[in-house]
């Protein structure tokens, strides 16, 4: 009997541990010997933006998200395994990416400027937090129409940190703060600003922090939980797409009136290593209405939140559709 109930905690306390290992380990040289050598990226479709979703509210439309938008597969870099993206984050938001996830880590040379990073700053870096921004804040002031969201993952750095880069790239200034009384959890989906409202206040940048932000020391980085929820992101068959709420923990079987973050990026592994599946992608992000693609998951998810969700987070963002899926989300 003792056994038995050891026994199960065991085998709980290893599915456990594997939910929450990092899906991404570090990735010996030769394991770029079992991908595609030559994977010929396709060249990045464009966004066709809903002219009537202009004076709806930001927490009513679709986007389409690059999941770590900064490490980037080149050429130069061998397409390294470690890549989650073929083009940078400029030619993201020029063909109309509107969320870019990245992870910020500490600057293992111990300067105080965040670096984004895929899990380890050896494997692949990909600037720092200030030319992220940069970019981001170049495509804003040529396009002054435009609303980008960031989801930035905190990997250690102190929100000091954080906070330094927006003022010195003056993001700061054009950053959407909730009213006080909509912080802490309170900030419904109707609660969110129209479009031509953060147009017209020039407040079109939307930023989340998953972990250590601190809303009443820096209003414009939003706490991520308090704000939306997300799909699993774990997933290692085309089967596994999920439209449930998997973080934050609290939620388990229930719809928020919240945001919606859609995890839609598939794994591949070989020898306990998870890598992003590249090889798939072009299925993995197409608009049709199979198992496996885009196009069925955001369908399944809107059906179930019965509204939008608001962020499609793919890998490989220029391969498929998922501009068409975007369109077809916010056009109906
Ligand atoms: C890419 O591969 C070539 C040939 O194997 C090697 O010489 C070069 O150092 C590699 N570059 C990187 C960035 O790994
Ligand atoms: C991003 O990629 C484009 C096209 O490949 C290139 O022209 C541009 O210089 C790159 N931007 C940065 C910041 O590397
Ligand atoms: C990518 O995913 C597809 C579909 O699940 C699978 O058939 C293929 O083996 C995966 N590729 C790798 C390298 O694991
Ligand atoms: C994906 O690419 C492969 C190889 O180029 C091709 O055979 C396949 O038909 C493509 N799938 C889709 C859904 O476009």
């Amino acid at each position: 009997m003792y056994l038995c109930i050891f026994l199960l905690l065991f085998v709980y306390q290893c599915l456990a541990s594997q939910v929450q290992q990092v899906p991404v380990g570090p990735l010996p040289q030769w394991l770029a010997l079992q991908d595609d050598d030559d994977p010929h990226p396709k060249q990045p479709g464009s966004r066709v933006p809903v002219p009537a979703l202009y004076h709806k509210r930001y927490s009513e439309q679709t986007f389409i998200g690059t999941h770590d938008a900064v490490a980037i597969r080149t050429s130069e870099n061998n397409w390294s395994l470690s890549g989650n993206q073929y083009f940078n984050v400029s030619t993201q938001l020029k063909a109309g990416v509107r969320f870019i996830q990245a992870q910020g880590h500490n600057d293992p040379n111990g300067k105080s400027e965040i670096r984004m990073c895929h899990f380890n700053c050896a494997l692949m870096d990909g600037g720092s937090l200030h030319e992220l921004l940069a970019t981001v804040k170049s495509f804003l002031d040529e396009n002054p129409r435009e609303i980008v969201t960031l989801m930035l993952v905190n990997v250690g750095p102190p929100l000091e940190h954080w906070a330094r880069a927006y003022y010195d790239t003056g993001l700061d200034i054009m950053s959407y703060i909730p009213a006080p009384d909509k912080t802490f959890g309170n900030m419904k989906t109707g609660d969110w600003p129209t479009i031509v409202e953060m147009v017209e206040t020039n407040k079109r940048l939307v930023s989340f922090l998953d972990k250590g932000a601190d809303e009443t020391q820096v209003p414009f980085l939003l706490r991520e939980f308090n704000y939306m929820f997300e799909t699993s992101f774990v997933i290692d068959h085309s089967s596994q797409f999920s439209c449930e709420p998997s973080r934050p923990w609290y939620i388990y079987g229930y719809i928020p009136d919240r945001l919606s973050l859609v995890n839609h990026f598939l794994y591949a592994s070989f020898l306990g290593f998870r890598y992003p599946n590249a090889s798939y992608a072009n299925t993995t992000n197409g608009a049709g209405f199979r198992e496996g693609e885009l196009g069925e998951h955001a369908v399944r998810c809107r059906s179930l939140y019965e509204r939008r969700p608001n962020y499609l987070l793919v890998d490989f963002f220029n391969e498929g559709d998922v501009f068409d899926v975007e369109y077809g989300m916010n056009a109906y």
